[in-house]
């Protein structure tokens, strides 16, 4: 049975926690897109692991994960990440495997990016970490797989200087190559879990361009790069924060105006650590919008939403959700392809009571509070999606199960 998990929003929307938690029925964890650009963050018992290119299955010891085809691959950065979880007592060796069509992210991409960032007059906000340049070259055919390292021929188009870089590398990347349409044949029968990375909304098609990330982060993206072709996706699940967070620029309409000291934004921004794995960057909060959720699950048919931290809003008297938007004189619940449009719509709010009580203890649907239901319920009706798993803190245990994802 193949399951996939994709961000629902911006990324960061605790895909990792729920890949993790997920993972536990699993035999095999596939991450499909993306590089050192995301930052999947899990916490066991008290630990907190921060994981950017290692698939979030990796913490439990009998998992297989495969970085898949259409990841582009830091080695540096890879192999630093895998002696962090050496160091902490994870025993990778064996379980960790790159598709051979995965992409290598060469060290001169990063500052390539950075120059590419300075050139534009408003810039992307960029991780720094060479993506856009890596998937660039993909498409320019001028990138390097894994499955060229040791084939002479597709090397000699490299400079002296990469060249010697991936050499350096092949060694230790080699081992770990497979083919991984092979490979999911052959484990055909095993329960898989395919991982996107960062979120709908900057996926190259379907976000909110050119303010996106370069890979596919939309449910697709779980076929091709992922390995399987798209009749044999059985589930697409959709995680998504009780409000909304971007890092980066790029528009953003139920962003916060006020993020003075004391204000909403702060406070979500605190309670809820929002604060970039990778870069550390604040990010920008705002109200839970509706209309670009609703988008999401649409454009990636998400069959099941998977809800995020809902215990930030623990402490609000009310808050508010945005239904539709207003640009110019015209109110819609489309979600447009212009930025322009994007970047001038006002939200049309509603509000919600809060519940003032606290979540992190609730251990099923029904100890939820009412107001915590009522604003899901809506939640349901207004995206046609049902919630089927509602997460009320960072650890494995503060996870509800409404529905479990690996039932036909
Ligand atoms: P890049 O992926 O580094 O090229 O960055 C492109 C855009 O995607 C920037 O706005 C980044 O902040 C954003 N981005 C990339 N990866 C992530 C992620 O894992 N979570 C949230 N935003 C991301």
């Amino acid at each position: 049975m193949n399951v996939v998990i994709i961000g629902a929003q911006w990324g960061d929307e605790g895909k990792g926690k729920i890949v993790d938690y997920l993972a536990s029925d699993a035999q095999i964890v596939v991450r499909f897109s993306g590089g050192a650009n995301a930052g999947h963050t899990i916490v066991r018992s008290g630990e907190k692991f921060a994981l950017h290119l290692v698939p979030s299955g990796i913490l439990y010891p009998d998992k297989v994960v495969v970085l898949g085809s259409g990841m582009v691959i830091d080695p540096e950065a890879l192999f630093r990440e895998l002696e962090m979880l050496e160091s902490k007592g994870i025993d990778w060796k064996g379980r960790v495997l790159i598709s051979d069509r995965a992409h290598i992210v060469l060290p001169r991409y990063s500052q390539m990016d950075r120059e590419a960032e300075a050139r534009r007059i408003k810039p992307i906000g960029t991780t720094g970490r060479g993506i856009g340049i890596a998937y660039a070259q993909k498409a320019s055919r001028d990138g390097i797989r894994v499955a060229d390292l040791d084939d002479p021929d597709r090397l000699a188009n490299l400079t002296d200087e990469d060249r010697r870089f991936v050499e350096t590398w092949a060694g230790q990347l080699l081992p770990l190559k497979i083919d991984l349409a092979a490979f999911l044949r052959e484990h055909r029968n095993a329960w898989r879990l395919f991982e996107g990375a960062q979120g709908a909304l900057l996926d190259i098609d379907t976000g909110t361009y050119p303010f996106v990330s370069s890979g596919m982060s939309c449910a697709a993206g779980s076929a091709a790069p992922g390995g399987i072709g798209p009749r044999h996706i059985d589930r697409i699940l959709g995680v998504f924060k009780a409000y909304t967070t971007r890092v980066g620029n790029g528009p953003f309409p139920t962003e916060f105006s006020d993020d003075s000291p004391g204000s909403l934004s702060q406070y979500i921004r605190t309670v809820g650590n929002e604060y970039g794995t990778t870069t550390g960057r604040p990010r920008r909060c705002g109200y839970l919008d509706l209309v670009a959720l609703r988008y999401a699950c649409t454009v990636n048919s998400i069959d099941r939403l998977v809800l995020t931290h809902i215990d930030v809003y623990d402490g609000l008297d009310e808050f508010e959700a945005c239904v539709a938007y207003r640009i110019g004189d015209r109110i819609t619940q489309d979600f447009p392809a212009s930025i322009r449009d994007l970047a001038r719509a006002e939200p049309v709010l509603k509000r919600f009571s809060g519940w003032k009580t606290s979540l992190s203890g609730c251990l099923s649907y029904d100890e939820l509070p009412l107001r915590a239901k009522e604003y899901i319920e809506f939640i349901e009706d207004f995206t046609e999606t049902p919630v089927s798993i509602v997460s009320v803190g960072s650890d494995r245990a503060q996870t509800i199960v409404r529905e479990s994802p690996w039932i036909r």
